[in-house]
């Protein structure tokens, strides 16, 4: 395979040449936010949403983000040249530094930020998860309670996915109170038999998605009827469509929960349309 560049600490080196200290925080204390932007003919999706909750995501946690948007467009659009990326991802973290030791007391807010960033080719237009929809398995939630702060501690979602691919599903639904909050990596929703699209309302239950936004400003458009509110495991099952939205996945079917069939089985048509429109939208307006 060949080498890839990378962005680190302000420059563009050959990936294995991108070495992070063993005292970044984001190393010892995952102390840190991430995100994912699409690209598309080699532009980024939705790339003004992905930095706005990159800011915010930053602002929570206090961690200080000493670049402006166009810098990271520009960090952005210089790795997709230098990869010559056609269809894939770009991801960016940002850490909040090398303090030196290890110390669970925040650094000064002098610290210089950890921000690095590379791409992943991918197909993401025609995959077999698009085409054919993915079964979901659920999980407990048992994720911190500030979901809504897109940060680096993956490990939970990581061990939900691969229980659900051990009891014979492709990606897992958290579970709380008997609720859907969210997939482990995206954002659940379900179409009812009278027509209404459900997604869970934003709180710090979950990640706000940039997909999800975009897929809900496309279905109003298409005059469909959406209610922003939990529904239970149950309700899923019993759904006529289900599908889940992310920015590596788009709109992606869920045909089965549980090893319960969702309508026939196969992907929703609601939730096709859906991908379709987004696709194409997403084209129009990526940079
Ligand atoms: N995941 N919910 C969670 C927990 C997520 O991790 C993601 C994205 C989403 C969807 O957000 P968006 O539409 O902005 O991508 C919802 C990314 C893709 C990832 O971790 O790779």
């Amino acid at each position: 395979m060949t080498q890839r560049t990378v962005y680190i600490d302000n420059n563009y080196v050959a990936e294995q040449d991108a070495k992070v200290s063993i005292f970044d925080r984001g190393f010892l204390f995952a102390d840190g936010v991430y995100e994912v932007c699409s690209v598309l003919g080699g532009k980024l999706v939705d790339f003004e949403g992905h930095m706005r909750r990159l800011r915010r995501s930053a602002a929570e946690l206090e961690l200080p983000l000493p670049w402006a948007d166009e810098a990271l467009l520009e960090i952005h659009r210089e790795l997709v040249r230098r990869n010559d990326l056609a269809e894939g991802l770009v991801y960016l973290q940002l850490t909040r530094g090398n303090p030196g030791d290890r110390d669970f007391d925040f650094p000064s807010a002098d610290l210089t930020p950890t921000l690095v960033l590379f791409t992943q080719a991918k197909p993401l237009l025609e995959s077999r998860s698009g085409r054919e929809g993915i079964r979901v398995a659920t999980q407990p939630d048992w994720r911190w309670a500030r979901r809504d702060i897109k940060t680096v501690q993956l490990l939970y979602p990581s061990m939900a996915k691969m229980a659900a691919k051990a009891a014979g599903a492709d990606d897992a639904w958290m579970v709380e109170a008997g609720k859907v909050t969210e997939g482990a990596s995206n954002n659940a929703w379900m179409l009812t038999w009278e027509g209404v699209l459900v997604t869970r309302e934003l709180s710090s239950a979950i990640l706000p998605g940039i997909t999800r936004a975009a897929v809900m400003a496309i279905a109003e458009a298409l005059s469909l009827d959406i209610e922003e509110r939990a529904f239970s495991v149950e309700e899923a099952k019993q759904a006529r469509e289900c599908f889940v939205t992310s920015a590596t996945s788009f709109v992606t079917p869920v045909i089965a929960v549980d090893g319960v069939p969702i309508g026939d089985g196969v992907p929703g048509e609601v939730a096709l349309r859906l991908r379709a429109a987004y696709i194409e939208e997403s084209r129009r307006r990526a940079v």
